[in-house]
């Protein structure tokens, strides 16, 4: 959690939130904890919560759920879909699985990362949007595509990346 800074008003409200949203994990954890195979289960949720996993949450579910650090972490790593980062308001997904790959998935990834001045797995300064790719979202028929958040877009041009992500900077 965030340093705590006196006559920050900001920070005060920041600090009051994160308490908030452990106590919402924590209530998770209580109800899961000795459930079989329960820390996926936490993890996903405490991430939907959260938004991310920074290492001081990590700390916090390792100790209410009676398990090493090591763990926590090693499962969080292992999962691509956990992040220990923040995300953007969007999440741009874009296929490279082998139909997306061989019909120009790569020169999408290539054109966001110009666009976005970001590389994969990274968060564009304004927050506005988190670059990844995947494997496979079901639409290899009409290749190369990708997501934005749960929007699926097909056939995607290159060149008309910048007017897609248009309408997400409304
Ligand atoms: S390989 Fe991209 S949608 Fe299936």
């Amino acid at each position: 959690m965030s340093s705590e800074v006196k006559g920050c008003q900001c920070c005060c409200d920041a600090k009051e939130n994160d308490r908030e949203l452990f106590d919402r994990i924590g209530e998770i954890i209580e109800k899961y904890r000795d459930r079989e195979g329960s820390l996926i289960q936490v993890l996903h949720m405490a991430q939907n919560i959260y938004g991310y996993l920074p290492l001081e949450l990590q700390k916090y579910i390792a100790e209410r759920m009676d398990k090493p650090l090591s763990e926590v972490s090693g499962v969080i790593t292992f999962y691509s879909f956990f992040s220990t980062q923040p995300k953007g308001k969007h999440t741009i997904r874009v296929c490279l699985g082998t139909a997306c790959y061989v019909r120009g998935g790569k020169k999408i990834v290539d054109k966001l990362i110009e666009i976005l001045g970001v590389e994969i797995g990274d968060t564009t300064p304004d927050g506005i949007f988190t670059l990844e790719v995947m494997r496979c979202i079901g639409a290899c028929g009409l290749a190369p595509a990708m997501m934005i958040d749960d929007v699926v877009y097909k056939q995607v041009n290159p060149n008309k990346l910048q007017q897609i992500l248009n309408k997400y900077y409304r």
